[in-house]
């Protein structure tokens, strides 16, 4: 399974590059508002300064939501750098965009994902990565879990190339379930990423061999 970590704090891509098991990065608007990424030339800039951090799929979201629009500011933000990912939302446009950009070999994540219908028709327009929202489902009392589960089966079914991109991990245990299930990415924050590490058993364990460590001197 693949791990992207879900920011655009430079300092947390690069904390997780360090780890050495990032493979990837997603960014939304609302992360990048959170930056303070203000207007075009600062968007295209930080893009670039993250694709200089990690060298895997970065997914860059268009703002805009007609297909004209989207297929123009696509195209920019795919000639930032050769792994960036066009990140298109689930509307009708955006499998049309989605069709654009497959058949231009360049590299989509359809976002927004709430539905297998939905993941089924991104796969069918030739998407790279399905998001499904994970959190989002569970904040309305919905089983995420199950709909990535019921996105394996379709997509297994009939051996789309579309990869699974577990979205919207609130806790480690998320990640935990996309790999039990089968998802082929998780795109996490940080924190539930660094906290896959965490047992106390682990911690008093390592205590232990420290204290008797000192008596083999
Ligand atoms: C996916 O690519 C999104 O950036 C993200 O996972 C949304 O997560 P949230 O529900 O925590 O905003």
């Amino acid at each position: 399974m693949k791990f992207f970590i879900d920011t655009a704090n430079l300092e947390q891509i690069k904390e997780a590059k360090d780890l050495g098991i990032l493979d990837g990065v997603t960014t939304n608007p609302s992360l990048m508002a959170k930056e303070g990424i203000k207007g075009d030339e600062a968007i295209k800039n930080h893009y670039k300064a993250i694709c200089e951090i990690v060298d895997g799929d970065i997914s860059a979201e268009v703002l805009s939501t007609t297909y004209e629009e989207m297929i123009k500011e696509g195209d920019e933000l795919a000639a930032i750098h050769p792994n960036i990912v066009v990140k298109i939302p689930m509307i009708k446009d955006g499998i049309k965009a989605l069709k654009y950009f497959s058949d231009k070999g360049i590299k989509t994540n359809c976002t927004l994902i709430f539905s297998p219908g939905q993941a089924l028709l991104a796969a069918k327009a030739g998407a790279t990565y399905v998001s499904p929202f994970l959190g989002r489902l569970d904040d309305i009392t919905t089983d995420g879990l199950n709909l990535i589960q019921e996105i394996r089966l379709i997509f297994d079914n009939y051996m789309y190339d579309t990869e699974i991109l577990a979205a919207s991990i609130r806790h480690s245990m998320h990640i935990i379930d996309c790999a039990k299930i089968g998802a082929d990415v998780i795109t996490s924050p940080l924190p539930p990423i660094l906290s896959l590490l965490k047992h106390p058993l682990t911690d008093s364990g390592l205590a232990q061999f420290v204290a008797d460590s000192q008596k083999l001197a």
